[in-house]
C-alpha cells in the first residue's frame, strides 16, 4: 500500500492569487490616498471598516495609532495581502523562528495558506493599511512561541473581523491546549 504525496502544495480555495490581492490592496490604497475614504483613528480601540466584500473577497481599510497591535495569528483557510496607505508598521511572521520587517508606506505583505504575522504600529505616528482576504475571513488561530522556541498554536476563533486584537487568555485552558 502506497500513500499519495503530492510535491506541490494544494491550490488555495479561491479563485483570486496572492499576486492578484497584492493588485486588489495596491489600488485600494491609492484611492484611499486620493481621499475616497474617510479614516479614523481611535487609540482605545484599532478602527477598522470593510470597503468591499463578495464572495470571494474582503478588503478592509484599518487605521494604527502608535503601539497598536495584533497577537501571532493565521487567517485560517484564507489568502491575504495588505498594502500599507501611510506610515510605517512592523510586520513579525514566522520563518522556522520569528523575522521582523518594516512595511512603509506603497510597500505591503503578502499572506500565503499558513503564513502566521503579527503586526504592530511600532512608529510614533499613525499609519494605515489596506487589507484584502481570499476567501473572506472565516476563522483564525493564535499562537505563541514556547519555552524552546517553536510555534505553539494556543487556540482558534470563528471571525468576519480582520487583523484581530491582542487576545490573553493566560491562565483559561483553551481547547487548542488540549494534548
Ligand atoms: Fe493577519
Amino acid at each position: 500500500m502506497t500513500t499519495d504525496v503530492h510535491p506541490a502544495p494544494a491550490p488555495a480555495p479561491t479563485p483570486l492569487s496572492l499576486d492578484r490581492l497584492v493588485e486588489l490592496t495596491a489600488a485600494t490604497a491609492r484611492d484611499v490616498r486620493r481621499g475616497l475614504h474617510r479614516i479614523h483613528y481611535d487609540a482605545e480601540n484599532r478602527w477598522s471598516v470593510r470597503l468591499h466584500g463578495d464572495a470571494y473577497a474582503d478588503v478592509w481599510l484599518i487605521s494604527w495609532t502608535p503601539s497598536q497591535s495584533t497577537a501571532l495569528h493565521d487567517h485560517a483557510g484564507s489568502l491575504g495581502a495588505l498594502t500599507v496607505v501611510s506610515g510605517t508598521l512592523t510586520e513579525r511572521y514566522w520563518t522556522g523562528g520569528l523575522r521582523e520587517r518594516a512595511l512603509e508606506s506603497g510597500g505591503g505583505a503578502a499572506f500565503p495558506l499558513g503564513h502566521v504575522h503579527d503586526v504592530v504600529n511600532l512608529a510614533a505616528d499613525p499609519a494605515v493599511s489596506v487589507h484584502a482576504y481570499s476567501p473572506p475571513l472565516t476563522a483564525m488561530s493564535y499562537y505563541r512561541v514556547d519555552g524552546t522556541g517553536a510555534l505553539r498554536r494556543t487556540h482558534s476563533v470563528l471571525t468576519h473581523e480582520p487583523e484581530p486584537d491582542a487576545v490573553v487568555l493566560d491562565g483559561v485552558p483553551t481547547r487548542a491546549d488540549a494534548p
